[in-house]
């Protein structure tokens, strides 16, 4: 365990390298945390409800750091307004820094000490480990908005990167087999009846993926591969951010508002051709073979509409992962197999996990018997399920090892800033 919290923490260090002084501070979008916040709560979190509450005479490193750290736990107090996370120049870097120092010290003291319940806070351990994965896709994907919206567009550039646990290989190389346009030509029939949805065996699961229920579901056909940004292209020359119909009346609402009639960090040249912002190499064209990524579920759900299709159900999703190998898609999208670098698929695998995150056509909702953690970490998943959409499958920017065929992700329905994509059904 000693060794998995290590790397886990060492590895939020490692996607900040790169990152100038001013990229750690600011928050251009209220979603967006500046990535300083997020190496401080990560640290409280660990503080917080490993340390204060199992370390006989443990003292705080700094208590307040408490108010710039707590996200949402109404139970741990008083805290600043997300809104106000880029306003903070204090607690500095070094002072963050610092605390991950001393938060590592003390919880590896801990997991090598004989304490009486050190499977209880092996456990404990293991939970907060899952949650800096989490933020580590929000690190990304925070980076990517501070980056993507700065009109000098700069990259990333983190080449190693995949040479440990997270982003390897972004969207951008994640090529699928197949034309634009091809939306109809590759389909899987899964057969009907009554399947078992829900989170099976010792492993680490999030309560929200419990409890192991049935759920009976109609034979449905599902798309091969994840809907490219070239056959999202043919939905918008199409007129499809105009056409009311293909919409929800509070999706075609939001469209109009929208500056770019278009996915999120898209954007004409001089030519008026499309480009967009992508981590590593900064401002590109946009390329018609990948898959088309920070798009809302409103955009989700009237591209399935344009193309005679739907959005599958969470369960849908779920049955049709277990079939259809999901191993080989998580082959994909790692640096550590280095023969699909370049132009990958060659089977046309369906990248169901790791490519991007699919909207489902389900309300985030409880399941049957769900048993919502006690204590504060109770307020981690339940008190959300509410006017939000589940999504499936991780992205290229999750965290290999917390990838998991029935892990359930969720989001507001006009939320794009995440690597969300569109997988149809029939
Ligand atoms: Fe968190």
């Amino acid at each position: 365990m000693t060794s998995h919290f290590t790397r886990v923490r060492a590895q939020s260090i490692a996607l900040c390298e790169g990152l100038q002084p001013e990229d750690y501070v600011v928050q251009p979008h209220p979603d967006v945390s500046p990535p300083k916040w997020h190496l401080g709560h990560v640290s409280w979190f660990f503080e917080n409800f490993v340390l204060a509450k199992h370390v006989a005479g443990y003292k705080l490193f700094d208590e307040r750091l408490n108010w710039f750290f707590n996200s949402y736990y109404e139970s741990q107090g008083p805290r600043i307004m997300r809104s106000s996370r880029g306003n903070m120049t204090r607690p500095e870097l070094s002072v963050v820094l610092a605390y991950r120092k001393h938060v590592d010290a003390a919880i590896t003291e801990l997991l090598e000490s004989n304490y009486p319940e050190l499977k209880e806070i092996e456990k404990l351990v293991e939970l907060g480990c899952h949650h800096e994965q989490q933020h580590q896709e929000l690190l990304l994907t925070d980076i990517k908005y501070i980056l993507g919206t700065n009109p000098y567009f700069p990259a990333y550039k983190r080449e190693d990167v995949g040479t440990s646990d997270t982003l390897s290989r972004t969207t951008e190389e994640v090529v699928l087999k197949g034309e634009p346009g091809s939306f109809n030509k590759k389909f899987e029939a899964i057969k009907g009846g009554l399947h078992t949805i829900g989170h099976q065996g010792e492993g680490f699961c999030w309560d929200n993926e419990l409890s192991v229920h049935k759920v009976y579901l109609e034979d449905f056909r599902i798309a091969r591969h994840l809907v490219t940004n070239g056959e999202y292209l043919a939905f918008m020359n199409d007129g499809g951010y105009e056409r009311f119909e293909l919409w929800q009346m509070e999706g075609i609402e939001w469209a109009r508002q929208l500056e770019t009639k278009a996915p999120l960090y898209w954007q004409r040249n001089e030519e008026g051709d499309w480009m967009y912002y992508q981590l590593d190499g900064g401002l590109q064209p946009v390329d018609p073979l990948h898959p088309v990524t920070h798009i809302s579920w409103y955009e989700a759900d009237a591209y399935a509409r344009w193309a005679g299709a739907r959005l599958p159900t969470e369960f849908e999703w779920e049955v049709a992962c277990h079939q259809l190998d999901p191993k080989v898609s998580l082959l994909q999208n790692w640096s550590d197999s280095r023969q699909y670098q370049g132009y990958a698929s060659p089977r046309g695998e369906p990248q169901m996990l790791g490519t991007a995150w699919e909207w489902t056509n389900s309300a985030y909702l409880p399941y049957p018997r769900y048993p919502r953690l006690e204590g504060a970490l109770g307020e981690y998943n339940g008190k959300f399920m509410i006017n939000q959409m589940v999504l499936r499958g991780g992205s290229c920017a999750t965290p290999k090892r917390h990838i998991r065929l029935t892990y359930r992700n969720f989001f507001q329905t006009d939320k794009r800033w995440q690597f969300t994509g569109i997988r149809i059904v029939m």
